[in-house]
């Protein structure tokens, strides 16, 4: 298992990308910016993440997905992992995510707390229902964790 930085021909992951966000526009707002983490098994794209920096050490994690037959398998644990030591600097790593149960699972799992919502993101943003799980989204949920400086 590798994971490798992409700079340039981000769009070559969008299938793995539309995971994470599955409405198109919504992912050229933060591409560019962000920096795109792939993680690789066995030379197949298994994961990605994309992050941006807030600003006074804080990172965004704007979209993670890992590819349906390699998901439970640790792999989003890796990227979290990873990330949380790529920015030595980081004092809070913030992910903002819909209310699907499993998804909260994932973060909580991994140490997230929640500590602000945004009421009707997704009914405000998005162009058609979001459904995960068969629950519609709404809230845009920000959850965080404590970064390697954050003390
Ligand atoms: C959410 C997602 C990134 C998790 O990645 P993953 O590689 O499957 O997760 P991991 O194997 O690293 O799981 C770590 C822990 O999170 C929890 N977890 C992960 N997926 C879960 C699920 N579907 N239900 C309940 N708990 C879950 C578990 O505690 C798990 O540990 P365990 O397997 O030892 O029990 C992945 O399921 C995914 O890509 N989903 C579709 C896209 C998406 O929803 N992205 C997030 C939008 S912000």
């Amino acid at each position: 298992m590798v994971i490798r930085q992409i700079y340039s021909h981000k769009k070559a992951y969008l299938d793995l990308l539309l995971l994470g966000d599955e409405q198109e526009d919504m992912i050229d707002r933060y591409l560019d910016q962000g920096e795109l983490f792939v993680l690789e098994t066995n030379g197949t794209a298994a994961a990605e993440c994309v992050v941006t920096q807030v600003g006074g050490g804080i990172y965004e994690i704007k979209n993670i997905a890992v590819s349906p037959p390699y998901q439970r398998r640790g792999f989003g644990r890796a990227l979290v992992d990873f990330l949380i030591r790529h920015y030595p600097d980081c004092t809070a790593l913030w992910v903002g995510t819909g209310e699907s149960p499993a998804t909260l699972d994932f973060y909580h799992a991994l140490g997230f707390r929640e500590f602000r919502r945004v009421k009707d993101f997704f009914l405000q943003n998005y162009d058609h229902p979001i459904l995960e799980g068969g629950v519609q989204l709404k809230d845009m949920v920000y959850l965080k964790r404590e970064g390697p400086a954050s003390s």
